[in-house]
Parts: structure tokens; C-alpha cells; sequence
């Protein structure tokens, strides 16, 4: 849609007139004013094209570095208020979710748009299970890597190779091709992250045992030894199924962005899930979790916190864990995961760098340079203490964000591919670079 439509006469301010959902924007340079349709409170980019100098003029652009305030795309999965920290899945609220429904009966959710009657339920709890085996090659595979190899490393790469066994991913508008690779993706992340955690320890792989829930058939390929059926501890299977309810979907962040983007090449599934593991993987996104860990350690105890804050205020690190680019508010995920800490801190006892994390959030929250610039505890300030008391290491925090946050990404993927004003994603840019120059051999180069 083009329809910004050059007004010749400057328009006047009518108080009485009716209300038009229009914007009206005088170029100074030219003097013309123009009026912009306003749909859901935006305007579309590509009507700033009509605003120019003359006729050899390419038109005004916006220029928006990281996205601060472009929508890029509408859909209808997940919604957010910052500055209220609300967070909704198909409009149902997090917490209502986090209490009453499973992480499957989440995923199913987010992916077809309403939550499952009992047998849809069933059956989709049936076509995840059946999907959750690999390939005997993949096996051979994770064992080339080192034995110190990041397990997020393994995880995008095996996600990525899966796109070689399942070579029918390419048909992504065949319906049907797309609800195989959804059960193939969802099925098979916990497998892959349970074996690329046994690879690093050096124990057999635990194959799947499909009379288990999800997380607790998880939690069996991770720690199963020598039991000749793995019992799960039903508080830790719980506490698990509520933290992949939590981590499923976020909106338009950086690996839904990153999914949205690959895959509107029309790339397959695996291969554009790949990519979005690896912008999951990064520091200030679910990398976090596991750097924030990593700070409550480096602090050391609850009395170097405030020469901690000090430094962070000094601009010289970061508190992870803290801040988001959309919550100016107590992110609600992390208000649960405050709870479900509790929790898992009474079965395996209390983790003791709760009191230097909870002595973080108690100076943050009153100190001028937080309150100011409105930084919260996020999702990840709490994760990896319960994930450490759980007996996680630190590498694999990363990957239990991944793990559920695949349904979020399937949903965002197949509502980019199913949203007909989509295109390949391909931004424009403002070239501030050299002018035409001509070529200089290299003998006369200073
Ligand atoms: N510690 C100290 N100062 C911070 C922090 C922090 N964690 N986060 C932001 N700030 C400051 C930042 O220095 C800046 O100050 P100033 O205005 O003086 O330059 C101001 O707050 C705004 O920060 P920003 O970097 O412009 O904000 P952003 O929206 O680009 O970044 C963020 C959001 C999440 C990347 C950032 O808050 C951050 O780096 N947090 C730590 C990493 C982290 O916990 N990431 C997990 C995010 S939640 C999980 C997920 O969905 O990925």
C-alpha cells in the first residue's frame, strides 16, 4: 500500500472537523504537506516514500537501528504491555497458564491459536511423543564433538543437521509437510539437549521412554544411571513443565525476529530454527541465564554487592538478568520463577546464591540508576539458580530456554509464511560510505 496523498494547500487546524485517522506531515525543504493513513495506530513506512524533493528524490525512509520502533510484522500469538508487565498467549494470561496448564497444552496453543479439546490434546501429545527418537546417525554426529563442547553449539548444529535427514522439510506450504516438521522440532529438542549433556560427561545416551510426560521423559534422558525405569521427582517435573510454559513464546524478540527473517527466504523449518537457536544463544538474549550465574558467583557473597552495583553503575559490566527492551516493569515470567524457586529450593535445598541475587534485586529496585532507567529482574535473573539446584550445569542453561521456546518459534514461523503481505525480510540502509573511486594498484597504495 502506497497512499500518502500530497496535499497542494497547507492544511489548517479544525478543531470542529471530524476526527480522521490520518497523519499530516509538512516537508519543510519543499513546503508540501501530506496526509498518512493511521491504521492501528501506525503508519506504514512505505507511504514517508511519496515525501520528496523532486522528482530523482528515492524518497523518505525511517531509520530505526535494532528495531526500537518498528513493527515489522501483525500477529495475532502473543501479547506484551511493558509498562504494565502483562504477557499473554493468544490472550490467555501467563500466570493462568503457568497454574493450570501443561507446557504441551501450551505449545498446541500457541501454534493453532486455541487451547485443545481433550482429544486434540491427546493426539497431539501422541504425535510429540512419537516424534522425540533420532537418528542413529545424529548419535554418531554429537560424538564428534570435543567433550567440552558448549551444549548450545551442539544444539544448533543438530538442529541445523536435521534438515539433511528430513530433506521433505523444504515443502513449507504444504500443510502437512509443516505439521510433521512441528511435531519433528518439538519432539526432538529434549532429546538433543539430553544427549549433547550426556555427550559432555562422557555417559551413554538415555533413549526416550514415551510413557513419561515431556519434561519428565527430559529429565529421564538427562539423568537417568542404572534405575531400570526412571521415576522423576514429580515437584522437579512440575516445577520444569511451568518454566518451558514460561519460556515458550516472547513476541517479536531477537530469535523470533531471527526466524521471521531466515525464513522468509524459505529456507526449511530446521534450518531457520537453527538460526534462531543460535540469536537464543547470545549473551544479552537466553544467554543470559547462564551469565547471570556466572555474576552471582563472580560476586561471591551478599556483603561485595554493593561494590558489584558500583561497577555496574560505573558503566564497566552489566547486571544480567536485569532490564528488557520491552518490560519497564517486574517482567511477570519472573515474579513465577521468584516462586517456583522457592519451591525447588525446599525439595533440594536452598541455593546459596539466592541471598546475593535477592540483595541484587533489593538495591536495584531502590537505587536511582535502576529506578530511573526502569530495570526489573527478567526471566533469567532467577532461572539459573533453580536450574543449578536441579543439578543443571551452567552450559546447559541456555538450552532449557530453547527447548520450549521452539513452539514459540514455529508459531511465529508459520504465521510469517501465512501472512500474505510478508516478503523476503530485507531492510534498507542509509549509505554514508565513499562516492565512486577508481581502482589503485597495489604499488601505489600508502
Ligand atoms: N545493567 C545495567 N545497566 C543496564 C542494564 C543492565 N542489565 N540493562 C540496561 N541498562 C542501561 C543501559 O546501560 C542504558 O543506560 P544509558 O541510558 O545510561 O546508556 C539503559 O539502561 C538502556 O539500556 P539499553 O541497552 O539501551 O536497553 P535495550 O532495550 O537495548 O537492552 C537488554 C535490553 C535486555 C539487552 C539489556 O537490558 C541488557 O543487556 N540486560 C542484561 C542482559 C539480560 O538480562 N538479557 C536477558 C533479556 S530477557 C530474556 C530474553 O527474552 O532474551
Amino acid at each position: 500500500m502506497d497512499s500518502a496523498i500530497p496535499m497542494t494547500q497547507p492544511k489548517t487546524t479544525d478543531s470542529s472537523s471530524a476526527r480522521r485517522d490520518t497523519l499530516s506531515v509538512t516537508d519543510n525543504r519543499t513546503g508540501k504537506t501530506y496526509e498518512i493513513p493511521v491504521t492501528n495506530d501506525t503508519i506504514r513506512a512505505n507511504d514517508l516514500r511519496k515525501i520528496r524533493v523532486d522528482e530523482s528524490d528515492f524518497g523518505m525512509m525511517s531509520y530505526d537501528p535494532a528495531f526500537n520502533n518498528t513493527a515489522s510484522c501483525i500477529s495475532r500469538i502473543t501479547f506484551i504491555d511493558g509498562d504494565k508487565g502483562i504477557l499473554r498467549y493468544r490472550g490467555y494470561p501467563i500466570e493462568e497458564l503457568a497454574e493450570k496448564a501443561t507446557y504441551l497444552e501450551t505449545a498446541y496453543l500457541l501454534l493453532h491459536g486455541e487451547l485443545p479439546t481433550e482429544s486434540q490434546l491427546r493426539e497431539w501429545q501422541h504425535h510429540i511423543t512419537h516424534h522425540t527418537f533420532i537418528h542413529e546417525s545424529i548419535k554418531k554426529f554429537l560424538d564428534g564433538f570435543h567433550y567440552d563442547a558448549h551444549p548450545m553449539g551442539m544444539l544448533i548444529s543438530t538442529i541445523a543437521a536435521l534438515s539433511t535427514f528430513y530433506p521433505d522439510a523444504k515443502h513449507i506450504f504444504d500443510p502437512e509437510s509443516r505439521k510433521k516438521q512441528t511435531y519433528r522440532l518439538i519432539g526432538k529438542m529434549p532429546t538433543i539437549a539430553a544427549f549433547s549433556y550426556r555427550h559432555t560427561l562422557g555417559m551413554p545416551y538415555v533413549y526416550p521412554d514415551n510413557d513419561l510426560s515431556y519434561p519428565g521423559n527430559f529429565l529421564n534422558m538427562l539423568f537417568r544411571t542404572s534405575e531400570t525405569r526412571y521415576r522423576p521427582n514429580p515437584t522437579l517435573e512440575k516445577a520444569l513443565d511451568i518454566l518451558f510454559i514460561l519460556h515458550a513464546d516472547h513476541e517479536q524478540n531477537c530469535s523470533a525476529n531471527t526466524i521471521r527473517g531466515v525464513g522468509s527466504s524459505h529456507v526449511d523449518p530446521f534450518c531457520a530454527s537453527a538460526a534462531a537457536t543460535a540469536a537464543l544463544y547470545g549473551p544479552l538474549h537466553g544467554g543470559a541465564n547462564e551469565e547471570a550465574l556466572r555474576m552471582l558467583m563472580e560476586i561471591g557473597s551478599v556483603q561485595k554487592v554493593p561494590e558489584f552495583i558500583k561497577r555496574v553503575k560505573a558503566g564497566e559490566t552489566r547486571l544480567m538478568g536485569f532490564g528488557h527492551r520491552i518490560y519497564k516493569n517486574y517482567d511477570p515470567r519472573a515474579r513465577i520463577i521468584k516462586r517456583i524457586a522457592y519451591e525447588v529450593f525446599d525439595l533440594m535445598g536452598k541455593n546459596p546464591l539466592l541471598e546475593i541475587a535477592l540483595e541484587c534485586e533489593r538495591i536495584a529496585l531502590e537505587d536511582e540508576y535502576f529506578v530511573k532507567r526502569k530495570l526489573y529482574p527478567n526471566v533469567d535473573f532467577y532461572t539459573g539458580l533453580i536450574y543449578q539446584s536441579m543439578g543443571f550445569p551452567m552450559t546447559m542453561f541456555p538450552v532449557l530456554f530453547a527447548i520450549p521456546r521452539m513452539s514459540g518459534w514455529v508459531a511465529q514461523w508459520e504465521e510469517m509464511l501465512l501472512d500474505t503481505e510478508q516478503k523476503i525480510a530485507r531492510p534498507r540502509q542509509i549509505y554514508l560510505g565513499h562516492d565512486t573511486r577508481s581502482y589503485v594498484p597495489i604499488e601505489q597504495r600508502s
